[in-house]
């Protein structure tokens, strides 16, 4: 019952409708199915010539509402009856099929997109805990898994809906057979499913465990390519990810294995059962109504041994993607803060005078000491700050801070009087960020430079922004200019390119605070000196630069050098 709360809570609002239709539908289609059995019934009591009163009965009925069809043999009529009663059957059913499909998939699509949207609104800190192959896995692999695990959930429930209505018609038929089968069924059921429950619960954590770990190695095995190769490290990352994906087959081709075995136990149990009914009741009936009887139980033997099979194949499918349901629960639960839009700054001309910092401390969850200590210092306006250090002393986390992608974890910081915090989304629309490794797409240049953003798309903009950061020649010389599409991470471009796109791309938001994360560390000389000549030339804005190499900064107005998360000096430089 916990189960389908948590399946309750995953399924979006606009799906709840939906669900009940599709109920619906295996209700009415569950209907026909038994329908399509009953039907035969008037057939076989002709043929046999028995003497089954509800037929007798049946018969009138038809031909109190068509007193013509009396000139016809019934045999004609039964069986153009059972005809017409397959054909709507089977139209109902294919409708169910393809709404049921449709329904999955639309389903799928918007779990999927839902998650991703969870998961990009969490807070920064968030994404530097969760290993991206992770939530990966979780949106690609663990929605299937989900999906599965539905699936399998509405099929035995259609599944169960249709063998309930036979059930019904066959105790009205014959109570002491029917009841009889349905105790040895579930007897038997019950037996089988002790033996597998546990071991399929087993193999469903060891799937779960492993195709997260192949995911992250085959990332990893691209991701360090040139290592790979330099080190011939192919063998290694490749029995690395052999390992991973030989634990997942395992676990499946032993799942796939005890699902198939009880298909051909049931099988037997059937045979033996009707072998069993059909040798009690030749002796105690008539011939005809033994034929009779056998012609139902074989009818519906051979209709209702696939449905008890798939029942079962369901619902160990289903037990076998259970984990992925927590997972998922867990996840869709996660919450994010809505746009804090309290505050409204569209008139206001915001960031007029400086950022505080008072007191700023941070420290990184699960980390005994705090990576930033009490750091106080102010920016004005339009002034060039350069923050210097060691590796580790705590700049990219300073700088985090500064752009609200992290909150302190103690004292405050100011922008213009207002708590950053509460302000955040505004401020971080002001500004235009520079990472340590810019990521870029394997897409277009242009793409790369407005981020998929082509609803403010200002082409005037961006020759500009290319201008200011020098890339106006390296793209007259790509055939297709900005529409060249540079490989994966940037690889069919330099270091430099990279980091002219980099800064190209911070600058088409037109920023009133650039910040500029070690633009120089993966640089040669020349590329340096250009970059750096470049920077020196960005006026009209404030600007923030970390880096190794204070020759960089011989023109900013105020050096902050930190050390251990603490700073160790503050050098105010004359211009
Ligand atoms: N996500 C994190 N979890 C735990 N500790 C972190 C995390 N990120 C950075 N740190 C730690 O915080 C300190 C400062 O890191 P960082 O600001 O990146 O230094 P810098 O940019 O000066 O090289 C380092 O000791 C680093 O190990
Ligand atoms: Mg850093």
């Amino acid at each position: 019952m916990k189960i389908f709360r948590l399946i309750i809570n995953i399924i979006p609002k606009e799906f709840k409708n939906k669900s009940k239709y599709l109920l619906f539908l295996f209700f009415l289609g569950s209907i026909f199915e038994v329908l399509s059995i009953g039907v035969f019934l008037p057939l076989l009591t002709e043929l046999t010539s028995s003497n089954i009163e509800v037929i007798q009965k049946f018969k009138l009925f038809i031909l109190n509402f068509f007193p013509n069809l009396k000139l016809f043999n019934w045999i004609y009529i039964f069986l153009t009856l059972i005809a017409v009663v397959f054909l709507i059957k089977n139209l109902i059913l294919s409708y169910i099929v393809y709404y049921q499909n449709k329904y999955i998939q639309d389903l799928t699509v918007n779990l999927s997109s839902k998650l991703l949207e969870i998961y990009l609104k969490q807070k920064f800190v968030f994404h530097k805990m969760n290993n991206s192959s992770k939530l990966i896995r979780n949106i690609n692999v663990e929605i299937a898994g989900f999906i599965a695990f539905f699936t399998n959930i509405l099929k035995s429930i259609s599944e169960l809906i249709f063998l309930s209505g036979i059930i019904i018609f066959l105790i009205l038929f014959n109570p002491l057979i029917t009841i009889t089968v349905i105790f040895l069924f579930t007897f038997l059921s019950y037996i089988i499913n002790l033996y597998t429950k546990r071991t399929l619960d087993k193999l469903g954590s060891i799937r779960l465990k492993f195709s997260d770990t192949a995911i992250k190695n085959l990332q990893q095995s691209f991701g360090a390519i040139k290592e790979i190769k330099i080190g011939n490290l192919e063998n290694k990352f490749t029995s690395i990810y052999k390992f991973a994906c030989l634990k997942t087959a395992s676990a499946i081709s032993l799942y796939s294995t005890l699902q198939q075995i009880p298909r051909l136990i049931f099988e037997t149990f059937i045979v033996f059962i009707a072998c069993f009914i059909l040798s009690i009741t030749f002796k105690e009936f008539d011939n005809s109504y033994v034929l009779t009887l056998v012609g139902i139980y074989t009818l519906t033997a051979v209709k209702t041994s696939p449905a008890v099979v798939k029942i079962y194949l369901s619902i160990q499918q289903a037990i076998f993607y259970l984990p992925a349901v927590n997972v998922l629960n867990k996840e869709m639960n996660l919450k994010f803060k809505k746009n804090n839009a309290k505050y409204d700054f569209s008139e206001k001309n915001y960031f007029d005078k400086k950022i505080i910092l008072k007191n700023v401390s941070f420290q990184y969850s699960g980390t005994k000491y705090s990576s930033l200590k009490k750091v106080s210092f102010e920016i004005k306006k339009g002034e060039k700050i350069g923050i210097i250090g060691e590796s580790g002393s705590g700049k990219s986390t300073l700088v985090d801070l500064i752009m609200g992608l992290i909150d302190p974890s103690g004292g405050k910081i100011e922008v213009d009087h207002f708590n950053l915090q509460k302000i955040k989304n505004f401020w971080q629309s002001k500004i235009g960020y520079v990472p340590q490794n810019i990521y870029l797409m394997d897409d277009t240049i242009q793409k790369n430079l407005i981020l998929y953003n082509e609803k403010n798309f200002d082409k005037r903009n961006v020759l500009e922004v290319l201008k200011r950061s020098n890339l106006e020649k390296t793209i007259k010389n790509l055939s297709k200019g900005l529409k060249t599409v540079i490989g994966e991470r940037g690889s069919r471009l330099s270091a430099g390119q990279r980091q002219r796109i980099g800064i190209a791309r911070a600058l088409y938001r037109n920023p009133k605070l650039l910040i500029l994360d070690e633009p120089t560390s993966s640089l040669d000389k020349n590329n340096e000196k250009l970059i750096i000549d470049e920077i020196h030339k960005i006026k009209d804005i404030t600007l923030i630069v970390v880096t190794h190499n204070e020759k960089i900064l011989s023109k900013f107005d105020k050096i902050i050098s930190l050390k251990d998360g603490k700073i160790k000096k503050i050098r105010i430089q004359k211009r």
